[in-house]
């Protein structure tokens, strides 16, 4: 397990202000000294847009990226009063991007603008972290891979470059709730994103597959034999140096 790569990535969603950064100086003495252990991962944060260029200065060649959490659907620049492009992102140093985070797409994103969003981020070389799952709802009528391959398949496409793409499967019903799916399934969906994203993109090797809802410090042990989870997306814990480091310490204990 130490040698294939995991990637930690923090979701601060609406919190933090400026002096937050003590939380990023913790987690990142943290892995300086974790390094010596050769542990092969990448701790990605992406805190509101406010912090995201001072935090990117900070951070700028050190062992955290950061990145957005959200995007426009349109790129460079608009009258679109309220918001930011993957290109004003990249310009002020972002280096990731979340897309189709659920609660964005409760709030209306639809295929075709995470389709959007996807392109001028790609275009901005901006990596993509591209978040897809069901509802409690779909998961007790058994719709979940037809869910998952319709958000996969509506969005994605061969012509994108796929090196830049990480998926992050969040259920709904498990993001915030402190449920988390059961080994077996997990390891089934993810088995089956793979094979989807491998038909879309026409490769044996294809992007990175996380798993992200409720995970923390304690419940991090039951993910460590889930060989086909490349890494974690964390909201709640990522908020707290000591709770996202336990999550690490504990994933390669
Ligand atoms: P949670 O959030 O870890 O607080 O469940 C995950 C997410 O929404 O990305």
């Amino acid at each position: 397990m130490a040698n294939n790569m995991r990637y930690f990535i923090g979701n601060w969603k609406m919190f933090g202000v400026p002096k937050s950064i003590n939380i990023l100086d913790k987690i990142n003495t943290f892995t300086n000294f974790n390094k010596r252990f050769n542990k092969n991962y990448k701790i990605i944060i992406t805190p509101p847009f406010t912090l995201i260029e001072s935090f990117a200065k900070r951070f700028k060649n050190k062992s955290i990226f950061i990145g957005g959490q959200n995007c426009y659907h349109k790129d460079s620049f608009g009258s679109n009063t309220g918001s930011i492009s993957p290109f004003m992102l990249k310009k002020i140093g972002a280096t990731y991007v979340i897309i189709g985070h659920s609660d964005n797409r409760a709030e209306g994103d639809t295929a075709k603008m995470l389709k959007n969003k996807v392109i001028g981020s790609l275009n901005n070389n901006l990596k993509i972290v591209f978040c897809i799952g069901e509802n409690k709802k779909e998961k007790k009528k058994k719709l979940t891979y037809k869910v998952l391959r319709n958000q996969l398949t509506k969005v994605l496409e061969k012509k994108f470059n796929y090196n830049n793409i990480i998926i992050a499967y969040e259920p709904i019903w498990s993001i915030g709730t402190g449920k988390i799916p059961k080994s077996e399934d997990l390891k089934k969906i993810s088995k089956f994103i793979k094979k989807i994203l491998k038909g879309i993109f026409k490769t044996k090797k294809p992007p990175k597959v996380l798993y992200g809802g409720s995970v923390d410090g304690s419940n991090i042990a039951s993910f460590k034999s889930l060989k086909e989870i490349d890494g974690f997306l964390i909201g709640g814990a990522s908020k707290s140096s000591k709770k996202f480091i336990d999550i690490i310490k504990n994933y390669y204990r």
